[in-house]
């Protein structure tokens, strides 16, 4: 054998040990540590869809019961194509990321109208469903099917970056390839599933983002981030998210002590198709009298809150107003509803805090 490439057979066998012993390390150290959460003891696709879909938006100890709670009123697909948008929007209220409720619902009408209800079981086939992008993809793939790809969330850039000292921007093009190969390399493909589990778990319960654990951690001599006391330098991420603030100012408006006023939002913005109270949407904070001067409503302020989402941050401002300022909105659809029935909307969670702090007859009263 030339020289050449007996350095380049060493070189792929040192990579392999390598690959091995960090395969191997990580399942033992998964095998202790990983915690018996609900969606691992199954490899039901649908099951493992809706953990990950949960999971993108929420810690692990809230998504739980998020998971429950959607199993038992979508204890499978069909079950979720069969049910009302504003059902499956009740169901997710609390959660955020309404889009994403909107994606499964969708989904889940596809798969049973184009694939007899059978969730498809290639990677090219469940990538292109709405609403699964390269991580839902390799996670389902890999989780229920025993696949081949490696998931790549948050908590694997987060390990991987530590890790190996990756210092391309996470959010970058460039990046998002680097870790993607590395991912693959080290990828276990005997059991894709455990691995995939594993990797999410170290990044979960030790490499976390604040007060990582490294004393625990069974990489950490390897470790090039801590080897080099530059744990929290990475990930590194290149853009700083642009945040929009808004005012809104909502207006409870009860026709009867036992009735308010709600709207359906509609149009391409937060919150499409939740319910709400009647809103006005400002530039700035008003007043009740700036209030008053540009809208013609006499209102009380009830109270106020600052609602932070990823790309936005709403001033909310909650009004009393009488049923007389129905007419100054423009074409609107109000409905007049029941207090009692506010149970069966979804609304976005300020206006379930403000609402069940107004301890209306049949809702929010213990
Ligand atoms: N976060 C995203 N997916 C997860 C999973 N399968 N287990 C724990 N945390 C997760």
């Amino acid at each position: 054998m030339k020289s050449q490439e007996k350095k380049t057979k060493a070189l792929f066998l040192h990579k392999i040990l390598i690959m091995t012993d960090f395969g191997t390390t990580l399942q033992e150290w998964y095998n202790i540590n990983g915690r018996p959460l609900p969606w691992r003891k199954t490899s039901d696709p649908y099951r493992i869809w809706i953990s990950e879909i949960i999971l993108q938006q929420t810690q692990v100890i809230q998504g739980t019961s998020y998971y429950h709670r959607f199993l038992d009123a979508f204890p499978n697909i069909d079950a979720l194509a069969l049910a009302s948008e504003d059902e499956v929007l009740r169901q997710w209220q609390g959660l955020g990321y309404y889009s994403r409720a909107r994606n499964l619902h969708f989904t889940a009408k596809t798969v049973v109208e184009k694939y007899d209800s059978n969730f498809p079981s290639s990677h090219e086939e469940i990538i292109k469903l709405k609403g699964i992008g390269p991580y839902t993809a390799a996670a389902i793939a890999s989780i229920a099917f025993g696949l081949p790809y490696p998931v790549l969330d948050g908590n694997v850039y987060r390990f991987l970056s530590r890790l190996k000292g990756i210092s391309t921007p996470i959010d970058s093009a460039e990046g998002k390839k680097k870790f993607e190969k590395l991912a693959n390399e080290i990828l276990n493909i005997k059991n894709p599933a455990n691995h995939n589990q594993a990797m999410m778990e170290m990044g979960a319960l030790v490499c976390r983002p604040k007060n990582p654990t490294c004393d625990e951690c069974p990489f950490h001599d390897e470790c090039l981030a801590y080897q080099t006391g530059t744990i929290m330098e990475f990930p590194i991420k290149s853009k700083k998210i642009k945040q929009r603030t808004r005012y809104f100012n909502f207006f409870l408006i009860q026709p009867k002590a036992n009735e308010i006023m709600i709207d359906k939002r509609n149009g391409k913005d937060i919150w499409q198709n939740l319910y709400q109270l009647p809103l006005i949407e400002s530039d700035e904070k008003l007043s009740e009298k700036q209030l008053n001067r540009k809208t013609g409503i006499q209102a009380n302020l009830i109270s106020e809150t600052k609602h932070i989402l990823s790309h936005q941050i709403i001033y909310t401002r909650f009004f009393a107003a009488d049923k007389t300022s129905i007419d100054q909105f423009e074409n609107n659809n109000f409905e007049q509803i029941n207090t009692s029935k506010c149970e069966s909307y979804a609304f976005p969670q300020l206006v379930v805090n403000f609402l069940k702090e107004q301890k209306l007859p049949g809702y929010g009263t213990s």
